[in-house]
């Protein structure tokens, strides 16, 4: 049975949030904690609902071993405070969206991924969507290691 849930949110839910729940699945995956941890993403507009991910952001993943192919785009609503205690944004418009959709006793994190990151010289996962390949690549970099912090903060505050 889960016991703690994490969902990723960025604007499409095409690049940045679904390269975050591919990342750290896969590492929920290899700590032998799939049961416990359940992860989800979604996104704030409503542009790409059901599409796969971006092809740029499935390429960087799959070059670096991570799947996106079963991930499809969603809407954030409001009753997923309910159903999550984590609700980790990309950027800080992300954020400032998810805190007006809050409902008044969520008790969960509402919180920027790159929080999370011990090294990172950014404070938010930059929107990749319009932008050349490099973007994915650091969008890539920075999931990846606030992965790895949450990963950890999760672990240390007992699962
Ligand atoms: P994401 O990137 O929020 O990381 O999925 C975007 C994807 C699509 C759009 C904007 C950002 N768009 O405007 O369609």
């Amino acid at each position: 049975m889960h016991k703690v849930s994490v969902l990723f949110v960025c604007l499409g839910n095409i690049c940045r949030s679904p390269t975050a729940h591919g990342v750290f699945q896969g590492m929920v995956n290899s700590a032998g904690l799939g049961d416990i941890i359940r992860v989800d993403s979604a996104g704030t507009g409503d542009w790409h609902i059901g599409h796969s991910p971006d092809q740029r952001t499935a390429q960087v993943a799959q070059t670096k071993g991570y799947d996106l192919t079963d991930l499809r785009a969603r809407l954030v609503t409001t009753d997923d405070f309910a159903e999550f205690d984590y609700v980790i944004a990309m950027d800080k418009a992300n954020l400032s969206d998810l805190k007006d959709m809050q409902p008044a006793d969520y008790r969960g994190h509402i919180s920027l991924f790159l929080d999370f990151s011990e090294q990172s010289s950014h404070s938010e996962v930059p929107d990749p969507y319009y932008g050349g390949e490099n973007g994915f690549e650091l969008v890539f970099n920075l999931v990846e290691e606030a992965s790895q912090g949450l990963l950890q903060y999760i672990q240390a505050k007992g699962l």
